[in-house]
């Protein structure tokens, strides 16, 4: 058999590594267009950085995993082939801000139409609205060629940083297919690949339609947790109560249950606010407006939260941060990945440069010229979390990576402006330890 994969990027390349590595037998390719991005994962320095994600493809990688430009090439002689390409928010015309940008989508869709003879399942990994699969089948109609395809959706449920244990452990699998005998038989193929690893109870299988919907009512489902515990870390802060103590307390009750209750500076990444809107759109337009509202305040109360936290560094520094030196501590938008979009740091830092602070970035893993870039040029860059804090009168952890944790704070006060401020963004922090050591110190939803 051979797979070809659509898309190298964060979802593509670690899921068709992940196959690549449990399926010997398989040949799968992965294509992209972009020629720098192919070039790279076929390099030492992968685009994507992920915990174990270099060594996998370093077993793989030329044996039964390839990385190409020839996506026609690869398209033609493949038997299943995954769409993983991006679907971000339109930025343009109806559904401007909130529906998802189908052209990547539509673009994968005409070029297997264009170039495959032969039968094929094509399934779709992106993230798409529901009745995508409809869109993809009148291209392949259009091009007279319906009858040689069978299309599947198999939403990834990766998390980026733990992008290859999830992969390789995924709570399940789910494959939509059509109820047809064609569209069961094209379930089973894709069933047999994932029960190489994955047992066959935690590999669900629905129709198409249910299929591309959970995917994103269960991104919904994340960042409405993480917006509810923001929420209430606002009523901490306000109240006395310690956000961490109360997240536990309910956590304990196995109906809620502990995990996805860390509060935060707001949640980043490509996917929660992006599905969001998508789902937010799809309610409005099937007329559901109230459902509309009450998942557009997801959105609300993460934008609440980041723009609390702003003001709240502005505040402390007694309402002027002119001229004054901000060392910002994490740039991407969880830790162990160098993915930056949508990430806190980005709105936090240009609200900090809009009240003239002079801001230095230090983060283990996103280049210099990505945080000037989507920042500014003013922005300076660090090599380590010491040099941006040097003469600081404040330090901001917006990125929870495990080496923040293990910093001479003792060492980084002497060298900052006093009184020297710390805000802790992630809540991985000991405050009391920084107080007794001298400085003023801040955490979410802590009092
Ligand atoms: P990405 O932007 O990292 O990668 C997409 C790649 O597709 C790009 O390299 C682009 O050059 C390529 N591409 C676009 N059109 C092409 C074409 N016609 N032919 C060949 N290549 C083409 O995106 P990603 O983060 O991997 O996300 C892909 C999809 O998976 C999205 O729908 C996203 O919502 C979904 N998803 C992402 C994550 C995540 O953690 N990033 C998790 C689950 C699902
Ligand atoms: C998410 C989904 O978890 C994954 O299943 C889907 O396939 C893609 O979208 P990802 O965005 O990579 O994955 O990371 P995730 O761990 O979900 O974190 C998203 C954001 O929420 C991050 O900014 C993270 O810091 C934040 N977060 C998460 C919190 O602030 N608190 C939490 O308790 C959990």
């Amino acid at each position: 058999m051979k797979i070809c994969c659509i898309g190298a990027g964060y979802v593509g390349g670690p899921t068709m590594a992940m196959i690549a590595q449990k399926c010997p037998d398989i040949e799968v390719a992965v294509v992209d267009l972009n020629e720098a991005r192919i070039a790279a994962w076929n390099s030492d320095a992968l685009p994507v950085y992920e915990p174990g994600l270099q060594e996998l493809v370093e077993q793989r990688r030329d044996k039964n995993l390839f990385f190409s430009t020839e996506v026609k090439k690869h398209i033609k002689a493949a038997d299943v082939i995954f769409i993983s390409v991006g679907t971000p928010t339109k930025s343009y015309g109806i559904g401007a801000g909130q529906a998802a940008e189908l052209g990547y989508v539509e673009g994968c869709a005409r070029m297997i139409a264009e170039v495959c003879e032969g039968p094929k399942i094509v399934i779709e990994k992106s993230t798409v609205p529901v009745r995508t699969a409809e869109l993809i089948k009148s291209v392949f109609e259009g091009y007279e060629k319906g009858h040689l395809f069978e299309i599947l959706s198999n939403p990834e449920f990766l998390a980026e940083g733990t992008a290859v244990s999830d992969l390789e452990n995924p709570d399940r699998v789910l494959i939509g297919g059509d109820s047809t005998e064609t569209g069961q038989k094209a379930v089973q193929t894709v069933v047999d690949i994932y029960n190489r690893w994955v047992p066959r109870e935690n590999i669900i299988t629905t129709n198409v339609w249910s299929s591309e919907l959970s995917k994103l009512v269960a991104n919904a489902f994340l960042a409405q947790r993480v917006s509810s515990i923001n929420a209430i870390s606002a009523v901490c802060e306000a109240s006395g109560a310690d956000v961490d103590e109360v997240a536990n307390a309910i956590g304990k009750d196995s109906r809620i249950g502990p995990k996805f209750l860390k509060s935060s500076v707001g949640f980043g990444g490509s996917c929660f606010q992006k599905d969001i809107l998508n789902l937010v759109y799809l309610c409005e337009h099937f007329g559901l407006r109230d459902v509309a509202e009450y998942w557009r305040q997801v959105i609300k109360i993460n934008d609440y939260q980041r723009k609390r936290f702003t003001q709240k560094v502005i505040h402390s520094l007694y309402n002027t941060l002119q001229g004054k030196r901000v060392a910002v501590l994490g740039f991407a938008f969880k830790k162990d990945t160098n993915d930056t979009r949508e990430s806190a740091a980005i709105y936090i830092c240009r609200d900090l440069l809009e009240e003239g602070a002079d801001i230095v970035v230090y983060d283990p893993q996103v280049p210099a010229e990505e945080i000037k870039a989507l920042t500014s040029d003013k922005v300076q860059i660090a090599s380590s979390a010491e040099e941006a804090c040097d003469g600081a009168h404040a330090a901001l952890v917006l990125t929870e990576w495990d080496a923040f944790k293990e910093l001479d704070y003792s060492a980084i006060y002497q060298s900052m402006v006093k009184p020297a401020h710390i805000f802790d963004g992630r809540n991985i922090l000991d405050l009391d330890a920084l107080e007794t050591i001298g400085f003023k110190a801040y955490g979410i939803g802590k009092a």
